[in-house]
């Protein structure tokens, strides 16, 4: 498997950038989504890598093999450069079985019969679709196309394979069963997965890396726990987690070189950072996640129920302090009454400063009222 680069890639159309001056390391093996939300360049990032699309500037790589380069004039087309595709609209052959379809693509490819049969068998087997693979596509339910559709597109051997939203059509529960099958497929094949989605959740279950984007733009690249816990900035911090992260206006002067006196919500703290900071001025966001916000008897902060919502498991309550409205998660199912005192602590190292002007993070650390 290659190990995939990409160099100030560029897409533009006309003065429109799709894509802007994207640098990007895919490493051999990793399972790496694309995440962002509608016409942020994910679809247009993976065509290009794919060769179905070609960069207006920069340079994509396999290992040391050019693919693609605006300066050398290198354009290697999409058939030669070893990849798969699985699209949205995974369509099969209606008039095919399902070991016709899987089998189409290696006889275009022209394998030998003994090596279709073999290579058939064991797609069947992984896809856990044997018991179907006489059956045609309409006498499957839309998960067992969706195997099929992965079977089809794993035969041939893909040195990379590409995704595109590919469980955006079925169903939650389903959804979920597709993730666990991808996510054991990628392990058991060693393939190179490059994944789109704009669904926060499948990118932080199913990557090791998500690379995030926003209008043409990457805003970070990092595996997914670096990303939900130390978000580059107020955008990323938004994105991904749900409920979102609370974002809290606030005021901030240093103290010393990890320290800094915060005001917010009407309160005053301490913050204490985990690393040396700088404030390049007062005007900052504090960003805590809604399960940093535990409720509890002896907390130092106080607000109302707004609404709760319990899901079983756990329960998200909306606390509503001043104009503000909070989010907190919490384990169980409990019900606050409408407008009820409510009081909650901020806990642990992970609340994070951010910038207001620029939204860049500045630091991480805990909140300390004295
Ligand atoms: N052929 C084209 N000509 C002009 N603009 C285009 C073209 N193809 C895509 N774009 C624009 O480029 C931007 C990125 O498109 P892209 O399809 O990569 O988005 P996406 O992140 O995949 O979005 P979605 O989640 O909706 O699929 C969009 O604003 C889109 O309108
Ligand atoms: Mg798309």
């Amino acid at each position: 498997m290659p190990k995939i680069t990409l160099t100030n890639v560029t897409k533009q159309w006309g003065k429109f950038i799709g894509v802007n001056d994207l640098n990007l390391e895919i490493e051999d093996g990793a399972f790496v989504t694309l995440l962002g939300s509608s016409g942020c360049g994910k679809t247009t990032t993976l065509r290009m890598i794919a060769g179905l699309e070609t960069p207006t500037k920069g340079e994509i790589r396999f290992d040391d093999r050019i693919m693609f380069s605006s300066e050398k004039n290198i354009n290697i087309p999409p058939a030669k450069r070893e990849v798969g595709f699985l699209f949205q609209n995974y369509a099969l052959w209606p008039h095919m079985t399902v070991t016709q379809n899987i089998a189409f693509g290696l006889e275009t490819l022209k394998w030998k019969k003994a090596d279709i049969s073999a290579r058939v068998a064991e797609m069947l087997k992984t896809m856990r679709i044997e018991q179907f693979a006489e059956r045609y596509p309409a006498e499957l339910s839309g998960g067992q196309q969706q195997r099929v559709a992965i079977a089809r597109t794993l035969a041939p051997k893909p040195r990379v394979l590409f995704m595109d939203e590919p469980l955006s059509n079925l169903d939650a529960k389903l959804r979920g069963e597709m993730r666990t099958e991808l996510k054991r497929l990628h392990k058991d094949t060693g393939s190179t997965f490059v994944y789109v989605t704009h669904d926060q959740l499948e990118a932080m279950t199913l990557s090791s890396r998500i690379c995030m984007m926003n209008e043409g733009v990457l805003q970070q690249y990092a595996p997914p726990l670096e990303v939900y816990n130390r978000p580059a900035n107020l955008f990323v911090a938004d994105f991904v987690g749900n409920p979102s992260m609370n974002i809290v206006d606030a005021r901030a002067v240093k103290t010393g070189p990890r320290t800094a006196e915060i005001e917010f919500l009407g309160r005053r703290a301490a913050f204490q950072a985990n690393e040396d900071f700088e404030l390049p001025s007062d005007k900052v966001s504090l960003g805590i996640r809604p399960e940093f916000l535990p409720i509890s008897q002896d907390g130092d902060m106080e607000g109302m129920a707004y609404s709760t919502l319990p899901a079983g498991m756990e329960t998200t309550v909306k606390i509503k302090v001043g104009d503000t409205i909070l989010s907190s998660v919490v384990f169980g199912a409990i019900d606050y009454e409408t407008d009820a005192k409510i009081r909650f602590g901020i806990s642990g190292s992970g609340i994070l400063i951010f910038d207001q002007e620029t939204g860049g993070r500045l630091a991480s650390g805990r909140v300390v009222f004295q």
